[in-house]
């Protein structure tokens, strides 16, 4: 399997992974999919860049979810749920939230070599449903490598799951326009922590320092987020979490008001701005779960050969084992190789 823009699909390639309408959650093309050249164009105008196909060049690779599907559409699920009851003016029910929370700690924990990939926080968001649950699974994995014990961490969860809240209040016009908001809807969406800090305070189920993540989300620690402006030592580390999560998303394409930055783009940007926005170690213990290669990726070496990413190698981002597809001039190869960087430190990702 691999990952592959529209405008590199051909003939040979397979859909590997169905294809999701988000807005009606309804299948739009199932695993197997053959022909995919003839639906880049439909797909395109959904806003879909890239599938995950099979191929010849690309047999046994394999991409894992780095979350379990089923546990995200479970979150997603009780989510909306929540989103719902709020829009009916309804007194939501937090029980199940809360405990599918202790689900994704349980499978963060027992896992502590999972990777970001990026991938599939651009499958998963794109709305406020699954851009909240890859926020909660990243901050969840930041507090992992801070070591925070089981009662943090669900109260990270929590808040991190809950933390765009507020949009639920919004005019669902505003959320539309997602980009090129005017100064006024601009300060509009700006309310949202505010909202969704009220819309949760009367919550027995929802801790105070959960709704904190949620009005404080949006602060930077020079003073230039929302709503409140804080300085850094006013802003508590569980809401520097959850805002870092929140913000890779928005650079890296999981957000529905995403830029969609280059990974390496996003990561640079944030390991630069750390200090200014949240805190150098706090970035830092999240960058070294991001690869910059997600594996299926393809990518170029300094010696003009193509390959795909085939595996991580843990602790090295930028030395995955890689397949070699296509030579220096463009012509796919006899037999593809699988090459490990971590062993060939003459060759680098360009
Ligand atoms: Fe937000």
């Amino acid at each position: 399997m691999r990952v592959v823009a529209l405008e590199d699909l051909n003939e040979d390639m397979v859909l590997a992974r169905e294809i999701i309408d988000g807005e009606n959650a309804r299948v739009l093309l199932g695993k197997g999919t053959v022909n995919l050249p003839q639906y880049a164009e439909r797909l395109s105008g959904i806003g879909v860049r890239w599938l995950y196909v099979e191929d010849a060049v690309s047999a046994g690779i394999e991409i894992k979810p780095a979350l379990r599907q089923e546990l995200a559409d479970q979150a997603e699920a009780s989510l909306q749920a929540i989103f719902a009851s709020l829009q009916l003016d309804r007194q939501p029910q937090y029980l199940s939230m809360v405990h599918l929370t202790q689900e994704l700690i349980r499978e963060v924990l027992a896992n502590p070599e999972l990777l970001v990939n990026v991938y599939e926080l651009r499958c998963r968001g794109g709305d406020f449903l699954g851009h909240s649950v890859n926020v909660a699974f990243m901050s969840l994995l930041i507090g992992q490598s801070r070591q925070y014990d089981d009662s943090k961490l669900k109260i990270l969860g929590v808040g991190a799951l809950l933390h765009d809240i507020g949009v639920v209040s919004l005019p669902v016009s505003l959320l539309h326009r997602r980009r090129n908001f005017t100064l006024e809807e601009k300060l509009l969406y700006e309310q949202h922590p505010v909202l969704g800090y009220h819309a949760v305070r009367d919550s027995w189920d929802i801790s105070p320092q959960a709704r904190g993540i949620i009005l404080s989300h949006h602060e930077r620690s020079d003073g230039s987020g929302y709503p409140r402006r804080l300085l850094r030592g006013d802003i508590h580390e569980f809401a520097r979490i959850v805002g870092l999560a929140d913000c890779f998303e928005e650079l890296a394409g999981g957000h529905p008001l995403s830029q969609e930055m280059h990974i390496q783009e996003a990561v640079e940007l944030l390991s630069v701005q750390a200090e200014k926005w949240f805190e150098a170690s706090l970035v830092k213990s999240f960058t070294n779960r991001i690869p910059l290669c997600p594996t299926g990726a393809t990518v170029r070496l300094n010696d003009g050969r193509c390959a795909i990413v085939v595996s991580q190698n843990e602790g090295f981002p930028t030395r995955p084992v890689v397949r070699v597809i296509q030579d220096a001039t463009g012509n796919p190869v006899a037999t593809a190789s699988d090459i490990d960087l971590l062993l060939n430190n003459h060759l680098v990702i360009q």
